[in-house]
Parts: structure tokens; sequence; C-alpha cells
């Protein structure tokens, strides 16, 4: 197709607004899937098969569309919804020249689709502002069409008004999408450069990557080669989405689609890197490329140590397929053998546990999770310190600790709430808007660290569910921190280290010295719990010792029950740490950990 008769662009919409059902009528409408063939939620469908390993999850999807008696490739490029993965927003975004803005006609713009939204407006996409669900009764598009209108500017008259679920006004939006979204523009007798946006893990053909044509064309059988590592691979498949994957002879100029070169591996493929031709590859790279980089660090152990090996074969297997995903062995004294691991965020180390769990079937425990702290010694060394108990003994130079910009969305009745929340987390407000009469959305810088600490399970309550959250790194920054330990009768717990705002250690000492009292049970010595930022104690709490020991009850008459005893203590003996002198059974330590 040439490139005047293409336009791609991307739906930007918050979860639950109805991306997929507008999809599946887009799909039918321009008669990419037959009306026999749908189902509801059909690419999403392929998104479950793809876990599975049977098929290919199209992550791009080519929409032929007649608009004025040409036909058009309509090429849309799905974006991830999470916050984690803003990076790979952007590239999905700076794959399109349009977007979809896609808001539910009866809830409003969430903070998560005015990200995504600021992200399109950065890489200077058309934005085409719809209104979704107006068949609903609780719709109110006067409303949010005006709210959008502010928003983007434009008149509130030019918001789109459909339906997914009845198809209304998704005609209108197709033609909309040509007559609106400019052309691609690109050199077609240039070297090849082809924007990798996406790259997926399949079981059965190795790593597909998704890509938008640039400049120059790619055809297959060619050698091409990834500008960021040189590597060079054979190009086995290349093709389009339609959205089942259809082999073809080349993509040129603007176009969007997969290609398949056998390498089974996610980072010999990566989001951002520019595909070209080894024979006349291109002199500059496209803008853009950087590497993922963890900002979430947490420990992950097997609850029964005996699945050390499952755990860490379990974590080579989503490597595979997840290049943003890092780690590296590590041993606790209270945990035993396990990983620490780097997410993007919060939501990634949730999808990652949760995978681990659903897909590999492993029990695990996971610490508390801490951010990148820069510190630097008296002697002016400076170090990188992802977890606690890493960090340096005696005296610190300074600390700098990793900072976020939040954008909150809440009705303007939580405004009090939302910003007594972010005060005790640290955060210094930038500035408020009023997005319309009842919305409001506050931004604020705040430590990172703050916002790992259930933040988002706090506002979510304190505002009834109604508020919603975002942010975006933004640097380093230094601040007064210091490393709490819990020492049992002296020695070191490791897990229970933590790197905290000086005005909070005594909170975080307090807190975790009354849990560890209460879950351990008692020995035949008293054994003191204590809280310390070095060789200073600022809490403390006493285990007392135990009076009569196990088999005092049994009056020594009743052989068999005493033989149960010690086979029940023998059990509950596989189970414990040792710390120093101190038996703790492991599930003391979960529960201390997970705050139960
Ligand atoms: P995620 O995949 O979770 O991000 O959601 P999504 O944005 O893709 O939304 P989805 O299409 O799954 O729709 C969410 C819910 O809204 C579903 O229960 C749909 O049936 C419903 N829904 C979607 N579009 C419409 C619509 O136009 N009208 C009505 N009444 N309901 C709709």
């Amino acid at each position: 197709t040439p490139p005047e008769r293409i336009r791609n662009f991307c739906i930007i919409a918050h979860i639950d607004h109805g991306k997929s059902t507008l999809a599946d009528r887009m799909l039918q409408l321009t008669g990419a899937v037959s009306d026999r063939d749908m189902r509801a939620q059909y690419l999403d469908r392929m998104d479950i098969e793809r876990e599975r390993g049977i098929t290919v999850k199209s992550q791009a999807v080519r929409l032929p569309w007649q608009h004025e008696g040409d036909t058009f490739a309509l090429n849309m490029i799905d974006t991830p919804g999470h916050v984690d993965f803003t990076y790979e927003v952007s590239r999905s975004l700076a794959a399109c020249e349009g977007a979809v803005l896609l808001v539910d006609a009866a809830q409003g713009i969430e903070a998560q689709t005015l990200a995504n939204l600021y992200l399109a407006l950065e890489n200077d996409l058309t934005i085409i502002p719809v209104l979704n669900k107006i068949d609903l009764p609780a719709a109110d598009p006067d409303r949010f069409a005006k709210e959008l209108a502010d928003l983007i500017g434009g008149d509130p008259a030019d918001v789109l008004r459909v339906s997914g679920k009845t198809g209304q006004g998704v005609e209108e939006l197709l033609d909309r999408l040509v007559a609106e979204i400019p052309a691609p523009q690109g050199d077609p007798d240039a070297p090849a450069r082809a924007m990798i946006f996406d790259s997926v893990y399949d079981a059965y053909r190795g790593v597909v990557t998704y890509v938008r044509m640039v400049d120059g064309r790619l055809s297959p059988r060619e050698r091409i080669q990834m500008m960021s590592t040189r590597a060079t691979h054979e190009l086995l498949e290349i093709g389009v989405s339609s959205p089942e994957p259809t082999p073809s002879n080349g993509l040129s100029v603007g176009e969007v689609g997969y290609l398949i070169t056998g390498v089974k591996d996610v980072r010999q493929s990566k989001v951002g890197d520019t595909v070209t031709n080894q024979r006349t590859p291109a002199s500059q790279a496209l803008p853009g490329y950087t590497d993922p980089k963890p900002m979430v660090f947490s420990g992950l152990y097997p609850i029964d140590a005996s699945d050390y090996t499952d755990l860490r074969e379990a974590l080579d297997k989503l490597k595979l397929s997840d290049a943003s995903l890092a780690y590296e062995p590590e041993t606790s004294v209270a945990l035993g053998f396990g990983f620490r691991c780097g997410f993007l965020g919060l939501l990634h180390l949730e999808i990652i546990t949760e995978r681990l769990s659903r897909e590999f079937g492993l029990d695990l425990i996971t610490t508390a999770p801490s951010v990148v702290y820069e510190v630097t010694t008296e002697t002016g060394e400076t170090l990188i310190v992802t977890n606690p108990s890493e960090y340096p003994e005696g005296k610190i130079g300074s600390v700098a600790e990793p900072m976020v910009k939040a954008s909150i969305l809440a009705p303007k009745e939580y405004v009090g709430t939302v910003m007594e929340l972010c005060q005790t987390r640290r955060g210094t407000l930038l500035g408020m808007d009023y997005l319309s009469e009842e919305r409001v959305e506050l931004k604020y810088t705040m430590p990172l660290g703050e916002i790992v600490f259930d933040f988002f399970d706090q506002l979510k309550s304190r505002t009834q569910g109604y508020a919603s959250f975002d942010y975006e790194p933004a640097g380093q920054q230094e601040a007064d921190l210091v490393k709490v330990d819990i020492l049992l009768q002296g020695d070191r717990v490791d897990a229970f280290s933590a790197i905290v705002h000086r005005e909070k250690a005594y909170a975080y000492g307090t807190t975790m010295t009354e849990r560890l009292r209460k879950l351990i049970p008692r020995q035949q010595f008293e054994v003191p719990i204590q809280a310390a930022i070095g060789a200073r104690i600022i809490a403390r709490e006493n285990i007392r010792a135990m009076r009569k020991d196990v088999l005092a009850k049994c009056y020594g008459g009743d052989i068999s029950r005493k033989r149960k005893l010690l086979e029940k203590q023998k059990e509950g003996k596989k189970r414990m740490k040792m710390v120093g002198r101190v038996e703790v059974p492991q599930e003391a330590f979960i529960a201390a950990l997970s705050g139960d």
C-alpha cells in the first residue's frame, strides 16, 4: 500500500472504557474478521491463546477501509495500558500518526488516560476525541464532551459519540481516521529503517517482532541488522496481521507488520531498536531507543526451599518474553536461597509474581519492595543500593532516592484527603487543575520509595475508589535517609532491614519489633527484639523465656502421646530458621513481611 493510503493509529483508553469492544466492531465493520468468525474480544482472546503458546497476539492489526472510492489500510497499534510500561507505550505511540482518545461517556477521563494523552501530544499525534458507551442510560455525553474539548482544545461538537456495543458511530469514526490522521512520511529509496514497537515471545515461532517501517523496504530472506547491537539475523518471514498473521513479500514506507527471524529471546529484538538491512545499512538509528531500567526491586524466595531450581527455571523462561525483568541469586538468613528481582514498577512486580504462582505453581514470599538508592560514602565513593541489607556500614556522605512526578485525578470533594495522604508521603504539590467543575488533577513530586509502600491502596480506600493515579520517573534527589535494622538477640535479620526517611525510622522500628514479638514463639531464654540505626537502638521488645518444655504436660505416662508430640516438634523443626541462637518458624518471617 502506498503511504498516502495508510493511516497508523492507536486507541488510548482507561481499563474498562471499552477498547476491546470497539476494536471488535472495527474488525467486523471493515470485514477484517467475517461475521461467522467473529467472537467477543477477538484480539484479547488471541492474547490468552498466546499465553498458552497456541498463536500470536496481534499487537497491530490491519483494517481495510473504503473511503471516497479508495481502499485505505488502517493500522491499529495496541498500546500497553499500565503505568509501569511508559517506555513501551511511548514506542507504540511513536509508530502512529494519530490516536483515538476513547472515554467512557458515563465516567469521564482517568489519570492513566491523561498520562497517555500527554505522551501522545509529546509525540505530535493527531488526537481524535471519542465518547464511548453512549447507549448507557447513565451516559452524560454533553458533560464529558465539554471536559474533553476543554482538555485538548476544540469544540465539544467535534467530540465523536459512539457505542462499541451497538456499533453506533463506528463507521463515522473510521471515516474520520482517514480524513484527519496524516499519512505516514518517509524516504522509500533510503536504506531500510524500521522501528520495533513490540516484541513477543511465541513458543512455536520464537520471537515475533512488530515494526513500523519508516524508510526504505524490508523483504523476506534478507539479512537484517539490529542497530543497537549490530547483531544480524535472516528474515525468515515478514508479514501483516489482518488480524491472523499473513506473510507478505515485504514492508515499505509507513507500513506496519511483523518479522520473524528465529531468535528465541526478546532481548535480541528490543523495543525501541531500529532494524536495518545488513548489506546497505542505515547510518543513523531512529531516535528514542533506551534500555529498560528496573525501578523497583524485591527479593523472591520459595517458601519450600526445594523449589529453588524451579524458581530459577521459571524466571529464565519469563525472561524470554519480558526484556525488562532482571534477577540475580541472593541469600537471606531469614528466607534462605532466592533471587533479587528488578521490575519496571509495582504493577510489573505483581504481574510477574502472579505469573510465577499461576503458570509455574510456585509458592513464593516477596520481600518489601525497595527502590534504587545512590549512596555516597564519606570518601566520596558512590554505591548503587537496591537491597537495604547491602547498605554500606559506617558514615555516609549523602543518599539520593528516585523521585516521580505523580498525577492524581479525583472528584473535588476528595482533594483534602488526597493532599493529606500525599503530604504524609513526602509529596510536594506542583499544581492543581480543574478538568471540569467536579474533577481535579493534582500534580506532585514524590519519592518512589513512598509509593511502593501501599500508596495506591491507601489512595483508593480513602477516595472510595474514585481517584486514579499515574506517575513517571523524575530523577534522583538527596534526602535524609537512614537504614533501620531489626535485631534478634543482637543478630541482624536481613529481610527486615529498610531504608526510610529519618522521621519515619521510629515508626518502622516499633511496628516491626511489635509484629515480630507477637509472631516469634518463646525460647528457653529471653530474646530481645530491637530496631537500630547503626549502633543506636531506637525500639525494643522482649520475648519472655519459656517456662515449661513441651513434654512437661505428659506426666511421663502416656508414651504414644509423647511420641506424637516429639514427631510434631520434628515436623516443625524443618521449617525453623536459626538467627544466632534463636529458632524462628519461617511462617513468622512470612507473616511479619506481609503485615498479617
Ligand atoms: P480492558 O481490556 O480491561 O482494558 O477493557 P477494555 O477497555 O478493552 O473494555 P472492554 O471492551 O472489555 O469493555 C469493558 C466493559 O464495558 C465490558 O463489560 C463491555 O461489555 C462494556 N462495554 C464496552 N463498550 C460498551 C458500549 O458501547 N456500551 C455498553 N453499554 N457497554 C460497553
